[in-house]
């Protein structure tokens, strides 16, 4: 029997990819370029599986609907999957699958990251160091933020959002509170010593940090805008790891020069690749290229994950990560 054909819309890590051609008829992005809406279609025509991911143009109703579609499940590359529509997925019978758990440490990580960077100023620094304009140590020089006891909010609090929480609440003693209208256990809540806050909007006015762990699109997208920016401390600091559209830039980057918040650290962003010019001259952010799950150990398990939803599927089973 001839093996499923399989296309992975972007460069996987070898073994990835490797992992791919061993168990299906793989065809692999050798140039990495991002595929065109055409070449989406064309994808969905002639391949069983579909593996995109976050960067990819969004697989909608047009190129699910596709005529003469033979692709039957769309195995995204990570753990958000706002590129693709679900509900339009579900229409056409198509299946859809995310890659959740395996990058839950790394992207907790780089939360991690953003937060002690941006308290402590550490993008700043380097860049002082590095334009050789540092003239020595002194008792007034760069003071910043202290973390360790600190109160962290979090919106929304999930697998990742509680990653964080472990780190920050017994690395750093920070206090946790959250808002999230699925939440997780009692157990878990005690875990944490964690507040369980009722409205979104009393984790705002009550935390030194805040961070976004909920899913980007639908009535997400700028959860973040003027009024609940006015409602943070002048203090705190806004940390995104989760998806850019969550935050309204424009309300931010006001918020950020008329002194509304102290800072924010960023991974994601509204266009990405794109990052406005206005929080690129702001020397009170910490602006990095979505590496939230980028490292090797983890792209490779997303990509073994995501094959093992497609390797599921196909050996007639319920594939493991289904979200549509
Ligand atoms: C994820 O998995 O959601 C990462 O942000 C990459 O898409």
């Amino acid at each position: 029997m001839s093996k499923p054909k399989v296309i992975l819309t972007r460069k996987w890590p070898e073994a990835a990819e490797a992992k791919a051609k061993e168990l299906f008829d793989a065809v692999i992005n050798k140039d990495d370029h991002k595929m065109s809406i055409e070449e989406l279609k064309e994808a969905m025509r002639n391949a069983d599986a579909l593996c995109p991911t976050v960067s990819d143009f969004q697989i909608d109703s047009e190129i699910l609907n596709v005529k003469n579609r033979n692709c039957k499940i769309v195995a995204n590359f990570g753990v958000g999957f706002n590129n693709i529509d679900t509900e339009a997925a579900k229409k056409a019978g198509v299946i859809v699958t995310n890659t959740p758990d395996v990058l839950t440490d790394c992207t907790a990580d780089i939360a991690m990251v953003l937060l002690l960077s941006v308290a402590r100023r550490i993008g700043e620094g380097e860049r002082l160091v590095r334009n050789r304009e540092w003239s020595g140590w002194c008792p007034t020089h760069m003071l910043s933020t202290k973390v360790t006891g600190k109160k962290l909010g979090f919106i929304g609090f999930g697998r990742i959002a509680q990653a964080v929480a472990q780190k920050a609440h017994f690395g750093f003693g920070m206090e946790i509170s959250f808002y999230d209208p699925y939440p997780p256990s009692d157990e878990i809540i005690k875990k944490f010593s964690a507040k369980k806050f009722d409205t979104l909007e009393e984790v705002l006015r009550d935390s030194d940090f805040i961070t976004l762990h909920c899913p980007g699109g639908g009535s997400n997208t700028n959860l973040m805008n003027k009024d609940r920016f006015a409602l943070m401390k002048e203090s705190a600091f806004l940390i995104n790891t989760a998806r850019g559209d969550v935050v309204d830039e424009a309300a931010l980057v006001q918020a950020l020069k008329d002194d509304v918040i102290a800072g924010a650290g960023l991974d994601v962003y509204a266009k990405e690749p794109t990052v406005t010019e206005e929080l690129l001259s702001m020397n009170n952010v910490v602006l990095i290229p979505h590496l939230g799950s980028a490292t090797t150990e983890t792209r490779v398990a997303m990509g073994l994950r995501s094959l093992a939803n497609v390797k599921a599927f196909f050996d007639g089973k319920e594939p493991g990560d289904r979200v549509a």
